[in-house]
């Protein structure tokens, strides 16, 4: 056995080297129906696999003898430097997946050096992650039926020190999530009968929910009627998202708000533009991971288009189908401020919680810093459509 070492692991025997190592062990240790809630999208699920090609896609090219032995992977956005290249984006209900939900994302965005935007729907309140966090938080907000509620919630955004807002826009209705369907998915989860021994042998998830907090909205507990509504999907459908908003609502938000606004759910040149008018200070691409309108086409195929319409007036992120540090290279490549993402920290919780996020920031870092030098590029400041193959006129 000379050659051979015992090594003490952690993560169940497991190695986490990529998202898909995450996504594994999340698969494994939480019910099919949680699991499934984090993983899917809505319909067909055409959009979740464009978002992924739309990366997988893009061809790099690269240059060699550079000297690349110094390297910086940080930047900044929206005047904030960040030491990851990553945020972490708004997930509801993180407590689904692990008690310590939105606090564990943001204690391991703060020891990284990333922002981690909180939503509206956080299964912590908002207060309660600011008192934990060690590094810049973000508010996600919903436009509410009720302003007032949305008042409300920008005045504690702004009294929890949180430095920017994020108006998601992508939402007039919620998306028809097949999966959630199929597995009689409901918030709070209850367990169906026929699910019971799926369940039961996921015993550190059932263990973190009986011991865990009560699983809801706290940011709007006595908030709209949140106490009465018999489920939470009911509560979000009849107070949550507001199908007559119009850009309208924007404006007046961006009345309330003195700090940096960012719209998230642009994925037309039109919209971006409105989002520039309406005072943004950063349009966000996201189809909210292929969640709500399936058939819509990936962020990668809409970014270059946007970033074009928005003509360096704000700032442009992106979210959808990033799962490795290449895939922030070229999100940055096609002219992106900085890329975001969801399912790879919620994963990551549902994994080996905050340890997993810990070690998902860990592995995105690394991956760009490596890609970087396999570009023959030292800083990801400095990436333009150069890296890819035949993008160069896109950015001219
Ligand atoms: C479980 C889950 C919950 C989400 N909840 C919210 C939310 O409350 N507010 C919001 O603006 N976006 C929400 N999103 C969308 C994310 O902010 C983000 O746009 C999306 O996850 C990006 O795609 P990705 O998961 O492929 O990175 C959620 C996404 C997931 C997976």
């Amino acid at each position: 056995v000379k050659n051979l070492r015992l090594v003490a692991s952690r993560s169940g025997g497991a190695t986490i080297n990529t998202f898909d190592d995450l996504r594994s062990l999340a698969a494994r240790r939480l019910p099919r129906m949680i699991f499934d809630f984090v993983d899917g999208g809505a319909d067909a699920e055409i959009t979740l696999a464009a978002n992924r090609s739309s990366w997988a896609d893009l061809r790099f090219d690269p240059r060699q003898l550079c000297d690349v032995s110094e390297r910086d992977v940080s930047q900044t956005l929206l005047g904030q430097h960040i030491d990851v290249p990553f945020v972490l984006a708004p997930a509801g209900l993180a407590t689904v997946v692990h008690p310590a939900g939105e606090l564990a994302a943001a204690r391991a965005a703060g020891r990284a050096g990333t922002i981690f935007v909180v939503s509206t729907a956080s299964g912590h309140s908002l207060e309660s992650i600011a008192d934990v966090a060690t590094g810049p938080l973000w508010f996600q907000l919903y436009l509410w039926k009720d302003e007032q509620v949305v008042a409300g919630l920008v005045e504690r955004a702004e009294a929890s020190g949180c430095s920017a807002l994020v108006v998601t826009i992508d939402v007039p209705m919620v998306g028809k999530r097949e999966r959630d369907l199929r597995n009689g998915m409901s918030l709070p989860p209850r367990v169906r009968v026929g699910d019971a021994f799926d369940t039961a042998r996921r015993v550190r998830w059932l263990r973190g929910l009986v011991t865990g907090p009560e699983i809801t909205f706290a940011n709007l507990i006595g908030v709209a009627g949140g106490d009465s509504a018999t489920t939470i999907g009911a509560f979000v459908d009849r107070e949550l998202v507001d199908p007559t908003a119009t850009w309208d609502r924007v404006g007046r938000l961006r009345r309330q708000w003195d700090g940096p606004l960012v719209i998230k759910g642009i994925m037309s040149p039109a919209d971006a533009q409105e989002a520039v008018r309406c005072g943004a200070d950063a349009v966000y691409v996201s189809n909210h991971g292929g969640r709500q309108l399936d058939g819509v086409a990936g962020v990668g195929e809409v970014l270059p288009e946007v970033v074009d319409a928005v003509a360096g007036r704000a700032e442009v992120f992106v979210d959808g189908g990033i799962r490795r540090g290449a895939d922030i290279v070229k999100a940055k490549a096609l002219g992106a401020t900085a890329a975001f993402g969801g399912r790879p920290w919620v994963m990551a919780l549902g994994a080996d919680g905050e340890r997993g996020i810990d070690r998902m920031l860990e592995v995105f870092r690394a991956d760009v810093d490596r890609t970087l030098a396999l570009l023959g590029r030292r800083r990801l400041a400095d990436v333009d459509g150069s890296v890819l193959r035949g993008h160069l006129a896109v950015r001219e």
